[in-house]
């Protein structure tokens, strides 16, 4: 190992306890005991990770996302590799990893260094910085795979309205910027009316309540926009299907409402509507490429910075309970 690095790396750890679910807690980890890949790994020295709403669950153990224990948590990371056993990858080169299992059955991104199978690393877009990266992390890539999910599907700026629900939140608010700026006109769903303004600097058109999407339970309503990013789930998304134009398509990615979906198959067959499901995680590193050449070339940098902010490691635990209490907005980066 080199001379230069540390012996350990401060770490958020979940490890199981009896009696309770399992404790998460700051630990310093010998550098030695980060997990090794006999098919290649990097060491990353991480400077920045990200907060997602799959790491508030596991920060605050409110759903099943560790497979096992100990786990380091954060499923997005950015940084430098230090040392590497692949071929793909040399010290100094700028990597990024989002989801492939971090914070599930591989140690993840919140730690200052972590060893990780190369078949899961990419090198950084040269034009962000990580800072940048992370303040997008996986929800704005998933933005990104849901609006790559609208355009293969059809859909043309200029000619098409499209919906976004969950708004405020990362993956609302990095969809709403994309597509407002590709030049559509956006339909911004939300449960906190007071971010209108904020909602409609990042490019919406219009700003609407949920009840204002309310189709009165009827599995198809009248005919409203083209195309949908739905990270809510539950009845808003049967609200979203019913009121999707004939040919449309809506790119579904989220349980933020709930897990359920009743509707009926009438939107399917009758107007042809298309229900895509969008996974981030397990993502070949082809479309994965494609998403972060689309988010270089498309995402304004100006709307990024207004959308997200960076804050301490030590606030974790804190923040995690925060976004699931609704109270953050936009994207939070994570500063190692
Ligand atoms: N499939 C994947 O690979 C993938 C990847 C990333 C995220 N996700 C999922 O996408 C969802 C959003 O993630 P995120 O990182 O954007 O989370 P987030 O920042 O917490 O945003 C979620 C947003 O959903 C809205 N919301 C909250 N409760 C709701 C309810 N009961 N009904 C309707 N809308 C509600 C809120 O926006 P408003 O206040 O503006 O309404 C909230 O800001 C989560 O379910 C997450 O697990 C999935």
């Amino acid at each position: 190992m080199s001379p230069a690095l540390p012996d350990t790396t401060r770490a958020l750890v979940a490890r199981s306890t009896e009696g309770r679910k399992y404790a998460v807690a700051f630990e310093d980890l010998p550098l030695a005991d980060l997990p090794r890949d006999e098919a290649g790994d990097v060491l990353v020295r991480i400077s920045h990770s990200a907060l997602n709403y799959k790491d508030a669950l596991a920060i605050t153990a409110r759903a099943p996302i560790i497979r096992k224990f100990p786990m380091v948590l954060g499923i997005d990371l950015a940084g430098e590799v230090v040392e590497s056993s692949s071929a793909d990858f040399a010290p100094g080169d700028r990597v990024l990893v989002n989801g492939y299992g971090l914070s599930e059955t591989l140690w993840g991104g919140y730690s200052q260094f972590q060893r990780l199978p190369a078949r899961v690393v990419q090198k950084l877009p040269a034009d962000f910085t990580a800072e940048q990266a992370m303040q997008i992390g996986t929800a704005g890539y998933t933005a990104m795979l849901c609006v790559m999910a609208l355009t293969d599907h059809g859909l043309e700026p200029g000619r098409d309205a499209v919906l976004v629900t969950g708004a405020t939140g990362g993956v609302g608010s990095v969809a709403v910027s994309l597509l407002a700026r590709a030049g559509y006109h956006v339909t911004a769903v939300t449960g906190r009316p007071e971010q209108a303004g904020f909602l409609k600097d990042l490019g919406a058109a219009e700003v609407a309540s949920r009840d204002d999407i309310d189709a009165g339970g009827r599995p198809m309503a009248r005919e409203a926009w083209a195309g949908a990013v739905d990270v809510a789930g539950g009845k808003l998304l049967a609200d979203v299907i019913a009121q999707t134009k004939y040919d449309g398509i809506v790119a579904a990615c989220g349980m933020a409402g709930g897990g359920e979906l009743n509707t009926t198959v009438y939107p399917f067959i009758l107007r042809g509507v298309t229900l895509r499901g969008v996974d981030s995680v397990m993502v070949p590193m082809a479309r994965r490429l494609r998403a972060w050449d689309r988010l270089a070339a498309e995402l304004d940098r100006d709307l990024l910075a207004e959308l997200s902010d960076t804050r301490d490691f030590a606030d974790l635990p804190q923040l995690g309970a925060d976004l699931l209490e609704g109270k953050l907005k936009g994207r939070i980066a994570i500063a190692l």
